[in-house]
C-alpha cells in the first residue's frame, strides 16, 4: 500500500494502472473510518484493482462555526485498517496541494443543492461537488463508491457526473448501522453516552415509518407526523427536517410512489445527524430499505 501525499503521484499512479488494463475503483472520505466506509472498500475490491481511498477532511463544504478544526482525525488507524482491507493507494494531501495560493473554482449543481441538507448548511454542497470533481479527475477512477447515508449528496455526484460527462461510474451503497440502528457516521463521536442512547430515536423513527408503510400506509403527511411525534417525544433531540421526496428529483411528494426517500435530520445535543429510509417500488410493491 502506497500514502500518496501529492496530486501529480496519484494521476501518476492511477493513470499507470489504467494503462495496465487495470480497472480503478475509488472511495473518497473524509476519514476517521468505520464500518460504513469499509463497506464501501470491500465493495469497491470486489469489482475493482487497485483501490484508492482518499482520507482528506475537506475546508470548503463546512461552513462558519461548523465543526472543520474538530472533525475527528485518526490517520494511523485508518492506514491499519485500509492496508488489511488491500487497499492499494491512500490519498491524504495536504489542504494547499487541493487548494493552492489563488484557487477560484467552484462546481455548482444548481437546485438539488439547495434544499434539506443544502438549505440547513448553506454552501455545504458545492464545497462537496468541488472537492468530488477534483478528487475523480485526479483519481480517474471507473468505479467511485457513495453511501446512501448521505442520500442528497450522492445524487448530487450522480447529477454531476452525469451533466459533465465524468467516466467514473458512480456506485451507491447500502446505509451501514450499529446494533441498536444508529447509522454510522464519524460524527457519532461526539455524542455523550446519554446522547448516543438518544440518537436512535432517528433510526427508530424510520422504523416505524417503514413498519406503516409495509402495512400499506401511502399518505407521506401521516408517515412525516410519526417521524416529528417520534422526534419530539426525545428530550434531547431536536428535529431539523423530516421530509419524503422523489429519488431523483427530490422534489415533496404526497403520495409513496416510484422510488422515494424519507429523509430525516435532527440535532442530538449539538450534533447534528441525518438518516434515511428508501422506498423502492417494485412493479406494485413497495420495498423498503433502512
Ligand atoms: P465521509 O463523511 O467521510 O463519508 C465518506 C463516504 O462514506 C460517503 O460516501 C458516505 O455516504 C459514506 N458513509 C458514511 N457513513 C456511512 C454509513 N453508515 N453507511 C454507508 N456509507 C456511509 O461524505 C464525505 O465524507 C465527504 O462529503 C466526501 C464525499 C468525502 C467529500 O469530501
Amino acid at each position: 500500500m502506497e500514502i500518496i501525499r501529492s496530486v501529480d503521484w496519484m494521476k501518476q499512479a492511477s493513470r499507470a494502472a489504467q494503462a495496465a488494463g487495470r480497472i480503478v475503483g475509488f472511495v473518497p472520505t473524509m476519514g476517521a473510518l468505520h464500518e460504513g466506509h469499509f463497506s464501501l472498500v470491500r465493495a469497491a475490491r470486489q469489482q475493482c484493482s487497485p483501490v484508492a481511498v482518499s482520507i482528506f477532511v475537506n475546508p470548503s463544504q463546512f461552513g462558519p462555526g461548523e465543526d472543520f478544526e474538530k472533525y475527528p482525525r485518526s490517520f494511523e488507524p485508518d492506514r491499519a485498517a485500509l492496508q488489511e482491507l488491500g487497499v492499494e493507494y491512500i490519498f491524504a494531501p495536504a489542504v494547499e496541494e487541493i487548494y493552492p495560493r489563488g484557487f477560484a473554482t467552484s462546481v455548482r449543481v444548481e437546485g438539488i443543492s439547495d434544499k434539506f441538507e443544502g438549505k440547513s448548511r448553506p454552501g455545504h454542497f458545492f464545497g462537496v461537488a468541488t472537492v468530488v470533481l477534483k478528487l475523480l479527475e485526479i483519481v480517474r477512477p471507473q468505479f467511485a463508491y457513495f453511501g446512501r447515508k448521505d442520500a442528497q449528496q450522492a445524487r448530487i455526484i450522480r447529477r454531476m457526473a452525469a451533466d459533465l460527462n465524468l467516466d467514473a461510474e458512480i456506485v451507491v451503497c447500502p446505509i451501514v448501522r450499529e446494533p441498536d440502528g444508529l447509522a454510522m457516521s464519524s460524527r457519532n463521536a461526539y455524542l455523550s453516552d446519554e446522547e448516543r442512547r438518544a440518537a436512535t430515536i432517528l433510526s427508530r423513527s424510520l422504523a416505524a415509518v417503514r413498519d406503516k408503510i409495509d402495512a400499506g400506509e401511502r399518505d407521506t403527511a401521516l408517515l412525516l407526523e410519526i417521524i416529528r411525534k417520534t422526534i419530539g417525544s426525545e428530550r434531547l433531540a431536536q428535529l431539523d427536517y423530516a421530509a419524503t421526496v422523489n429519488a431523483d428529483s427530490f422534489e415533496s411528494v404526497d403520495l409513496l410512489k416510484g422510488n422515494c426517500l424519507i429523509l430525516v435530520a435532527a440535532r442530538v445535543g449539538s450534533t447534528r445527524l441525518i438518516d434515511n429510509l428508501l422506498v423502492e417500488q417494485h412493479d406494485n410493491r413497495l420495498v423498503t430499505s433502512l
